[in-house]
């Protein structure tokens, strides 16, 4: 199976940070030809400059999308990290909080993916297109609702885009759903202590590594890969 992403293009939007960054690191292996987008974290991001082109892009501006995707004129992969765990400061931000949740997590990856999948449509090329949920969106984990309804909206959201795309030219659409990572957004709640509670009871063996995350990835991006419209947990059983 290796080495058949050699000089595809694929764009890592929201691919500086913990999880992307893994899956850069598996992809460029295969010289694949990499974008990978940030957002406000520019150093972090620089330092994948060895791996890819590295641009700045907010997934809720439709000009940002554009010109992410002017990036990687013959694009066969796109991976759809970005997200935003949108923990509310202070109980009286909760209306902002859900809309910045609802921005980033969904408005911003489903219109990318869409925009995307036009193109592929437009040159009738093939591809692969992973965006990104959270255990959260398949269990009920009290105190998440602006960032796992979402997520629920963006699974259900991507299984409608895989109908939609089916057939030819053959575009397939995924999501991977990480449990605890211990990379990105969740390492500071992995240090603090948050999640030792599954570890303690065995609900999981030990909490996930960006490889864990970054394998399920490039499994989607198999261009023989026969699987589409599928929401992959990848979180130890934590959702079983
Ligand atoms: N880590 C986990 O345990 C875990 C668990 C479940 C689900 N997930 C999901 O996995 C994905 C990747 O997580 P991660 O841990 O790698 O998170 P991360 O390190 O916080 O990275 C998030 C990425 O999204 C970008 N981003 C944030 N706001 C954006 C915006 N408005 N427009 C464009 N990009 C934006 C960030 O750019 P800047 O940093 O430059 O702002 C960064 O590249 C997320 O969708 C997350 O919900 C992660």
């Amino acid at each position: 199976m290796w080495n058949t992403l050699h000089n595809r293009e694929v764009i890592l939007a929201g691919g500086s940070g913990g999880l992307g960054a893994a899956t850069a690191e598996l992809l460029a292996c295969e010289q694949a030809r990499l974008t990978i987008s940030y957002y406000s974290q520019a150093d972090r991001a620089q330092r994948l400059a060895s791996l890819g082109k590295v641009v700045r892009a907010d997934l809720r501006s439709a000009s940002d999308r554009l010109a992410l995707l002017q990036e990687a004129p013959h694009l066969y992969g796109l991976v759809v990290f970005t997200g935003d765990p949108a923990r509310p400061a202070d109980p009286s931000a909760w209306e902002e909080t859900l809309r910045r949740a609802l921005e980033v997590n969904y408005l911003g990856p489903i219109q990318l993916a869409r925009e995307a999948a036009s193109r592929m449509q437009a040159s009738g090329t093939e591809g692969s297109i992973v965006l990104f949920s959270t255990m959260q969106a398949n269990a009920l984990f009290a105190g998440s609702t602006a960032y796992a309804a979402a997520k629920a909206a963006l699974q259900h959201a991507a299984r409608i885009l895989a109908k939609e795309l089916r057939g030819k030219p053959n575009i397939r659409v995924n999501v991977v759903a990480p449990g605890v990572t211990a990379a990105g957004m969740a390492e500071s709640s992995i240090r603090s202590g948050k999640y030792d509670h599954l570890l303690a009871s065995g609900v999981i063996p030990r909490f996930g590594r960006a490889a864990d995350v970054a394998r399920a990835v490039r499994f989607f991006l198999e261009p023989d890969n026969y699987i589409t419209g599928q929401v992959l947990c990848v979180d130890g059983g934590a959702t079983l």
